[in-house]
């Protein structure tokens, strides 16, 4: 597999859509990922100039937009967990009205998929002018924002062409995981996993993932067909990764779909919930697994139909759908691809145009 671009990567082959396609290949975008960023040593490569700005760096603030912000949310856990440097995250098109007090010596690192999107150059101009360094992590390098920075990291996932964004996500997180390796490393810290070979764990998790769309496609008729609305509950790095469930279904699907904090449901939103409100549930993470399950119960109790999708060995009898075990840290790179597949199944079943959703652009080059 090469992530360079030849005439394959932009037909759909054998795949009615570019989405399932592109859902497919991300077991191989990681291990290219892998491939691409590996020492002979088999430690993590990434340019010395990145490496020094990195360390140097006080805070570092993170800009993106849509999935690549979520994208972003599970970096910064990631950074201050492995690296242990303090990272913010911002929506690019909030960034300039919320302009938040900045450290001394700031790096600001915008993720984009696409290289191009608007709100983020936005951004990107008016650090440049206060003389900030920027780095940015895309899907194409020479776009705007990879021209425009100071450094480049390529996320090598291929061209993404279904609107709905499902490998770059998964590419930029396997990414900012050999960031943050890489700055621990600098820094002296001792690192929690070896981050290569638990990549390439998610990589073969994904996998068997890809073959189980019979038994996601029936979850997405059992509880999407006709639903005006969805949510999605998860505590810790599930919460994250809930946004991003609840985007791809929004965009594709046209449901109504939100991802919430477990424990933030009742205090307002629970209101919603009616009889045969779908809530999909993501439960990966051994220490809040009890209290999301609380949250399930609660939610059941008001009516809701939920769909638990839990992780090997949290798994409870009654789940919808169980994962490969993967280490925690990097569970939304596995957790994200039942999603994205149900998401899929559900919008192909209600007749919508899965790869050219309505009202939306794959880059989103206007203010
Ligand atoms: C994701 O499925 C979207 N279509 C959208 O949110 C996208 O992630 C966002 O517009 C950011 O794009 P970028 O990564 O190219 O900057």
């Amino acid at each position: 597999y090469t992530a360079e671009l030849d005439a394959s990567d932009i037909e759909k082959g054998t795949y009615p859509h570019f989405m399932l396609k592109e859902i497919d290949e991300q077991p191989f975008v990681i291990r290219n990922i892998i491939q691409k960023y590996q020492n002979e040593d088999g430690t993590v490569r990434l340019d010395d100039n990145i490496r020094q700005a990195m360390s140097e760096a006080d805070r570092i603030y993170i800009i993106a937009a849509g999935t690549s912000y979520h994208a972003g949310l599970v970096g910064k856990q990631l950074i201050e967990r492995i690296a242990e440097r303090p990272v913010e995250v911002h929506i690019a098109s909030e960034f300039l009205y919320n302009m938040p007090l900045l450290s001394e010596n700031p790096l600001f690192i915008f993720i984009s998929q696409s290289g191009e999107t608007a709100d983020l150059r936005g951004v990107l101009v008016e650090i440049k002018e206060k003389g900030y360094q920027a780095l940015t992590i895309t899907n194409v390098p020479g776009s705007t924002l990879s021209r425009e920075a100071d450094f480049t990291l390529h996320t090598y996932a291929g061209p993404e062409i279904a609107v709905a964004s499902t490998k770059a996500y998964t590419a930029q997180m396997a990414v900012l995981t050999l960031l943050a390796v890489d700055t621990a490393r600098a820094r002296g810290i001792e690192l929690p996993f070896d981050p290569l070979q638990e990549l390439a764990i998610v990589a073969n998790a994904m996998e068997t993932l890809c073959g189980q769309k019979d038994q996601l496609e029936q979850i997405a008729r059992d509880y999407l067909l006709t639903t005006p609305n969805c949510f999605f509950i998860g505590r810790a790095a599930d919460y994250f990764v809930c946004l991003e469930g609840a985007l791809k279904l929004k965009e594709i699907s046209y449901i109504q779909a939100e991802g919430f904090a477990g424990g933030e449901l009742k205090h307002g939103t629970i209101a919603l919930i009616e009889d045969g409100t779908p809530v999909v549930a993501v439960a990966t993470q051994a220490h809040v697994n009890l209290s999301i399950r609380g949250n399930v119960k609660e939610v059941a109790a008001r009516g809701a139909n939920p769909c638990i999708i839990s992780m090997e060995g949290l798994d409870q009898e009654g789940d919808a759908f169980v994962l490969p075990s993967v280490h925690p840290m990097l569970s939304a790179l596995a957790t994200v691809i039942p999603l994205q597949l149900i998401s899929y199944y559900a919008a192909l079943h209600r007749g919508c145009d899965v790869d050219k959703p309505r009202n939306l652009a794959k880059s989103v080059t206007v203010e």
